[in-house]
């Protein structure tokens, strides 16, 4: 099918990604579920390759929610086995793309050796400029913004914040990785059509695309068709087209976020 160009000028900045339906893509085979989290590392790669090329500045994928602790401990400790496994092969390849690499969610829950991965490559990658690369592990959105409650209520109590002058930009200011603006872009692979637990407060004003193709499915040609899809709306913030568009009557006030506060930092 043909598809209609990318426009460079109108890329996503940041790109989230719920990378769904590995164990489908497997059982559909007649293959175990961990077939599938292996066959979705390719996917991982050339998406990771495919977003550096067309420009995207973050990226963020789902890789494990701190619901999925839950899981069979077999295909816990597969999952945790294929992170560190890509972390290491993917350096090299990060360093020479520039690839800046850094993580969100719970990591002291992660086996010693996982989370020694992720930090090393946090950690060696710290410098790169040209893409940033936010692995969600052990994440879940409720626990983050209860994690920043929980801080603020320190810092509060401490007579660091007042209680009466806190806003949404202070509040995020105690999110994970408060200076990653929010996602533009929120892509769910598998077919499935909730956002499970991932950046509840990030992805107030992010567009959304669905697609019925598996993780392990997922190449560069599906991450275009998003951006292609993406780049066809019209991202309204409350306001009306007319507004956003610059078409409005005389004495339009057309700045986005208005009175209340402004919404994606
Ligand atoms: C996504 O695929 C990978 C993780 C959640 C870690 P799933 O393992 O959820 O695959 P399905 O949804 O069962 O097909
Ligand atoms: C969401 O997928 C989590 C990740 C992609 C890491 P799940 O497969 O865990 O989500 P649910 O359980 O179908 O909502
Ligand atoms: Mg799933």
């Amino acid at each position: 099918m043909p598809q209609a160009e990318i426009r460079p000028d109108r890329v996503p900045r940041h790109v989230a990604v719920i990378m769904d339906g590995n164990g489908r893509w497997a059982q559909a085979r007649g293959l175990e579920r961990n077939a599938g989290h292996r066959a979705g590392l390719e996917s991982v790669r050339e998406v990771v390759r495919a977003a550096h090329d067309l420009g995207v500045a973050y990226l963020t994928l789902y890789a494990f929610s701190l619901e999925n602790w839950n899981r069979p401990k077999e295909e816990v400790s597969e999952l945790m086995r294929l992170l560190e496994h890509y972390l290491e092969e993917e350096l090299a390849e990060a360093m020479e793309n520039g690839v800046r690499v850094r993580s969100i969610g719970r990591l002291d829950r992660l086996p010693p050796s996982t989370r020694r991965a992720v930090q090393k490559a946090i950690e060696r990658t710290r410098r790169n400029e040209n893409m940033e690369l936010l692995f969600a592990l052990s994440y879940g959105g409720r626990s983050e913004i209860v994690d920043a409650a929980r801080r603020l209520i320190r810092e509060a109590e401490l007579g660091v914040v007042d209680p009466d002058r806190l806003d949404e930009k202070t509040f995020a200011a105690y999110l994970y990785e408060p200076d990653v603006p929010d996602p533009d872009l929120l892509i769910r692979t598998g077919n499935e059509y909730r956002v499970s637990n991932f950046l509840l407060w990030q992805i107030a004003y992010a567009e959304i695309y669905t697609t019925a193709v598996m993780w392990p499915d997922f190449r560069r040609e599906h991450l275009e068709a998003a951006i292609v899809d993406y780049q066809a709306r019209e991202r309204r913030f409350g306001q009306t087209s007319e507004q956003v568009t610059g078409a409005g009557a005389v004495g339009d006030d057309s700045s986005v976020g208005g009175e209340g506060e402004a919404v994606g930092r």
